[in-house]
């Protein structure tokens, strides 16, 4: 479970996050949509313990990490994963070296069982042949599965994706968002979405929440979010529709 209490989050006196709650239960995903600088990475920074807020709580089950030191957050730091807006891979490793890095910096496994473990991880992006091959050489839609595979080599309970479709054609990003559902569905994976692609939201959000200018203004089901009354998020479903129309007007 992840619980936000009134996060506040302040650079140079202005309110990136403003008195940000909510939470997602054990097995859930919770999708954040919102515009271009809405705070929504910002948001997944505080989750992960990245940045501490200057006001408020984050809650990992029981646990208040924003109270604790660096070394005090290890612990849940390592049952939570996330996947980077740019993916974040190193481009002079190999897709194995990639998906087996952290595990060789901080685990005990021996090299037998780091092996083993990143081709079950490339198996289980269905990237099996890939183990060998370099950053350059493989499309975006590859790239964020090895992002993925990175993601899971350390079994998360947790899994936070900041933008996992964006600049994805359809064919790829449905595979993303089916291996997104298999690690929520087959691993009980808890997890924090962002997306602007409405069809993402509702294939994979078992609850959504609009953020804008730092503050959450929506935050229900896909039933509540098509129903509301609130002109910013009809005005953003309506911008986000348009641009989705448009996309499949150009293919
Ligand atoms: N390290 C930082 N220092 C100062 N301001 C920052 C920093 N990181 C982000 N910001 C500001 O915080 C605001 C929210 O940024 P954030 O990256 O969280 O937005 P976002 O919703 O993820 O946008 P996008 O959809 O473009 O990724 C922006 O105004 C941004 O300029
Ligand atoms: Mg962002």
């Amino acid at each position: 479970m992840i619980r936000l209490e009134n996060i506040t989050v302040e650079f140079e006196e202005r309110k990136i996050l403003d008195d940000v709650s909510f939470r997602v239960n054990d097995g859930e995903t919770k999708v954040m949509l919102g515009p271009s600088g809405a705070g929504k990475s910002s948001l997944l920074k505080v989750v992960l313990g990245l940045w501490k807020p200057d006001v408020g709580k984050v809650f990992v089950d029981d646990i208040e990490i924003t109270r604790l030191s660096e070394r005090e957050q290890m612990p849940v730091r390592r049952r939570m994963s996330m996947i980077f807006q740019g993916n974040a891979l190193f481009d002079s490793l190999t897709v194995a070296e990639n998906v087996g890095f952290f595990l060789e910096e901080h685990s005990p496994m021996t090299p037998e069982q780091i092996d083993k473990r990143v081709q079950e991880c490339l198996e289980f992006v269905n990237l099996p042949d890939a183990g060998s091959l370099l950053p350059e050489e493989i499309s975006g839609g590859m790239k964020k599965r090895v992002a993925i595979a990175r993601a899971i080599a350390f079994h998360p309970e947790i899994i936070l994706y900041d933008e996992p479709t964006t600049g994805l054609d359809p064919i790829n990003a449905k595979t993303v968002t089916e291996l997104m559902l298999k690690l929520k569905n087959e691993r009980r994976v808890t997890s924090i979405v962002v997306t602007h692609i409405l069809r993402d939201a509702f294939a994979v959000g078992d609850s959504l929440a609009v953020v804008s200018d730092g503050r959450i203004v929506f935050d229900g089901n896909a039933h509540d979010i098509l129903a509301s009354k609130d002109t910013f998020v009809q005005e953003f479903l309506s911008e986000i529709r348009e641009e989705a129309s448009l996309l499949f007007a150009n293919q």
